[in-house]
């Protein structure tokens, strides 16, 4: 996108000249599912961007638009609404809304949002958006707010003002990915730890184009078969807060002592909680063999037991297995459609895509998207 032409349409449409700030969305390596559960991530921030302009207003009035979206939307800071409104100037709000409750004084302000993250694809779009537009509204105000602070805060407002029981993997991605990078994040603690990607290996990110309607209900039952796990294994040892605390070994002697829906739930949490640390230092060592296997161990798992894989993520990533320069690949975000991530040379990654394109349409009949990604920088300010 360019930057000065966006600027320029902003002052077409508001007559003044904004400040601009640019979010990344993400593709999560491997740690699927662990995030809500104290775990461990291994996400990347990707060249898809969502850019917000701003100026502040001499009212109190928050009025927000975009080139893409249909609508223009005016609120009063004074009585922005409580909840969501359905529409996708939520993302905006309930970040507004978030920050206000944390006692930052926001200013009235004209936005402009422009998204090149592919929306329902689980690049993580909203996070990019709402990562975008807290920079921007904290940056009318004098407040210094560290960005790790930034991505509880926009996990709050998808929590309760958007409606999504999401984890903070997303946000915190957006926040402080860095160019070349992977963060290893611990959920708990919050502490990343960048694992930098060998130079020669690229994401190639492959977009199933279909996204099925169980996405959302299904991880809210999933978040909830993942609390009635805690429960359970709480009974055996109460120091037990979040299935991270659940020990591999816990795990195998209780095998039978849980309904077997929960136990195949578990067991995906607490293995790939392992998978995303070792996957980490097989990263580090630049043990590429390994990484591969434990990003396939980890699409299994999600597809047998966490059982939130489908039919063409499973053809996508099997489409990879045998190809030149495959290093390793699997379903990346929260599932049932969306995008499969994968790690290839350099050198091997154009063949790659059109490989790929041609064995999904082949299976499917469907032409998928392909992206060929480096790890950004988090969120920043253009200007
Ligand atoms: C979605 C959520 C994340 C995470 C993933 C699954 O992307 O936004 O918080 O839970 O699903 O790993």
């Amino acid at each position: 996108m360019q930057v000065a032409e966006f600027s320029q349409r902003f002052e077409g449409l508001f007559g003044t000249r904004p400040q601009i700030f640019r979010a990344p969305g993400r593709v999560n390596l491997i740690g699927e599912h662990t995030d809500y559960n104290d775990g461990f991530v291994m996400p990347a921030a990707v060249g898809f961007f969502t850019f917000v302009a701003i100026t502040a207003r001499p009212d109190r009035k928050l009025v927000i638009r975009s080139e893409q979206f249909s609508g223009s939307f005016e609120f009063d800071l004074g009585h922005l609404p409580p909840q969501r409104t359905g529409d996708w100037c939520d993302y905006v709000l309930g970040v507004a809304t978030v920050l206000r409750q944390h006692g930052h004084q926001l200013a009235g302000a004209d936005m402009l949002i422009h998204g090149e993250v592919p929306i329902g694809a689980g690049l993580s779009s909203s996070a990019a958006i709402e990562v975008a537009s807290a920079l921007a509204l904290l940056s009318l105000g004098d407040a210094k707010v560290a960005l790790p602070e930034i991505a509880k805060l926009c996990r709050q407002a998808e929590n309760n003002f958007v409606g999504a029981r999401v984890g903070i993997m997303d946000p915190f991605v957006s926040c402080m990915g860095k160019a070349g990078h992977a963060i290893l994040l611990d959920c708990r603690s919050l502490e990343p730890q960048f694992i930098s990607i060998p130079a020669n290996l690229r994401l190639v990110v492959c977009n199933t184009m279909v996204k099925h309607d169980l996405a959302t209900g299904a991880y809210n039952t999933r978040r909830a078969e993942c609390e009635e796990g805690v429960k359970c294994f709480a009974k055996y040892d109460p120091r037990i807060r979040a299935l991270r605390d659940v020990s591999p070994d816990l795990l195998e002697q209780h095998a039978r002592d849980l309904p077997p829906t929960i136990w195949k739930r578990c067991c995906h949490v607490v293995l790939e909680n392992q998978r995303a640390v070792d996957a980490a230092r097989a990263l580090a060592d630049g043990d590429l063999g390994r990484v591969r296997e434990l990003m396939r161990e980890s699409h299994r798992s999600l597809r047998d037991l966490y059982e939130v894989s489908c039919r063409e993520l499973d053809i996508m990533v099997e489409a990879a297995e045998d190809l030149p320069g495959f290093c390793g690949g699997r379903m990346t975000g929260g599932g049932f459609g969306g995008c499969t991530v994968n790690l290839v040379c350099q050198e091997n990654a154009g063949e790659f895509a059109a490989k790929m394109a041609e064995r999904y349409q082949r299976a499917t009949g469907i032409a998928p998207h392909i992206y060929t990604c480096s790890a950004e920088d988090g969120v920043r300010a253009l200007s």
